[in-house]
C-alpha cells in the first residue's frame, strides 16, 4: 500500500481510508463509493464523472464481434429491484453533491436502464442540469432479436451543484479544437450535444478488458470541457479508470474508487503505460 506523496491532492490527508495506489496525482481507493465520499471534505472537488452500475445484468444476451454473448457484467451490475436501485443512485448522488465545490459539476453516464433514475435523483437533490449529451456510437453492436431499434447511444447528464454558482466550460476549446474522432463536429462551429465516437479501440484494452470500459476520446472531451489544469477530478465507479487517464493526460488530479481490486490493477497498468 502506498503512502501519501507530496503531489497528492491535499484532500487525502483528511481521509481515514488508505489509498490502494497513489502516484503523481493519480490516487485509487478499493472500496465502496459512498464510504469513500463520506470521508472527503465537503466543497473540495472540482468535477465528478460517474459511470454507475447500469443494473442490466439479469441474464440477457447481446452480440459482440459477430458472436452471441451474455450481457452479464458482474454482481455489481445486477438489479436489486426498482426501489433499491433508485435508493442506491439517490444516495451516491447525494454524497457527490456534498463533496463538490459550489460551481463544481457532475457528469453521469448511462443507458435507459439507469439514466432516468439518476436524472430523477439529480433533480430531486437540487442539482442544476446544464446539458444532456448523447454519445452516438457509429460502431454499435447489432440488435439480436430484430424486434427493436439497435441501441447505439448512451446519455450523459451534466449538472452543476448549485443553481447560482459559476461553472467551468471551456467554450473556445470545444468550438475551435481539433476533434478528428467525431464526424459530426464541424471545424469552427459550436460543439453540439451529440458526440459521435466509437467504442474503445483495441489498444485501449491491451492490458485486459473492463466489461463497460468507456473510450478515452469521450473522457478527454468531458475533462477538457469542464475542468482546468490542476483541478481535482473524482470518479466514484472508476473501473479501468478511463476518467483518471484523461485527467492525468491533461494535467488534472484524480481520485478513483472501485469495489473490485482487479479493475484497480487494470487501472494501474493503464496509468503506468501513460508514463512509459
Ligand atoms: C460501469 S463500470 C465503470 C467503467 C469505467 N467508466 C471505465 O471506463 O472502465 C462501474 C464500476 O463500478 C464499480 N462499482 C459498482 N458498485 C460500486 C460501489 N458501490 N462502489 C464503488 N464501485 C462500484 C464496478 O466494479 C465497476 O467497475
Amino acid at each position: 500500500m502506498s503512502v501519501l506523496t507530496t503531489s497528492s491532492p491535499k484532500i487525502l490527508s483528511k481521509m481515514e481510508m488508505k489509498p490502494y495506489f497513489n502516484k503523481d496525482n493519480f490516487v485509487l481507493y478499493h472500496g465502496d463509493a459512498i464510504l469513500l465520499l463520506s470521508q472527503i471534505p465537503e466543497n473540495s472537488i472540482d468535477m465528478i464523472f460517474a459511470d454507475p452500475p447500469y443494473n442490466l445484468s439479469n441474464g440477457g444476451f447481446s452480440v459482440h464481434a459477430g458472436r452471441m454473448v451474455s450481457v452479464d457484467k458482474g454482481d455489481w451490475d445486477k438489479s436489486r429491484g426498482f426501489e433499491a436501485d433508485y435508493d442506491f443512485h439517490y444516495n451516491w448522488l447525494d454524497a457527490c453533491k456534498k463533496v463538490l465545490k459550489p460551481g463544481g459539476t457532475l457528469w453521469v453516464s448511462g443507458t435507459y436502464h439507469s439514466i432516468y433514475q439518476c436524472g430523477h435523483a439529480i433533480q430531486s437533490l437540487g442539482y442544476h442540469i446544464l446539458n444532456d449529451v448523447s454519445w452516438f456510437k457509429p460502431n454499435a453492436s447489432p440488435n439480436l432479436s430484430c424486434r427493436f431499434f439497435t441501441a447505439s447511444h448512451e446519455t450523459l447528464i451534466w449538472a452543476r451543484k448549485e443553481k447560482k454558482a459559476k461553472h467551468t466550460f471551456n467554450y473556445d476549446l470545444m468550438k475551435e479544437g481539433h476533434w478528428p474522432e467525431d464526424q459530426l463536429k464541424k471545424p469552427g462551429l459550436q460543439m453540439r450535444s451529440v458526440w459521435s465516437m466509437g467504442t474503445p479501440r483495441p489498444e485501449e484494452k491491451k492490458y485486459g478488458k473492463h466489461p463497460t470500459q468507456k473510450p478515452l476520446d469521450l473522457l478527454r472531451r468531458v475533462v477538457l470541457s469542464s475542468t482546468n489544469k490542476g483541478d481535482v477530478v473524482l470518479d466514484p465507479f472508476t473501473g479501468s479508470s478511463t476518467t483518471g487517464l484523461a485527467a492525468i493526460m491533461h494535467g488534472r488530479k484524480f481520485i478513483g474508487v472501485d469495489l473490485e481490486s482487479k479493475y484497480l490493477d487494470l487501472s494501474v497498468k493503464r496509468f503506468n503505460d501513460l508514463k512509459l
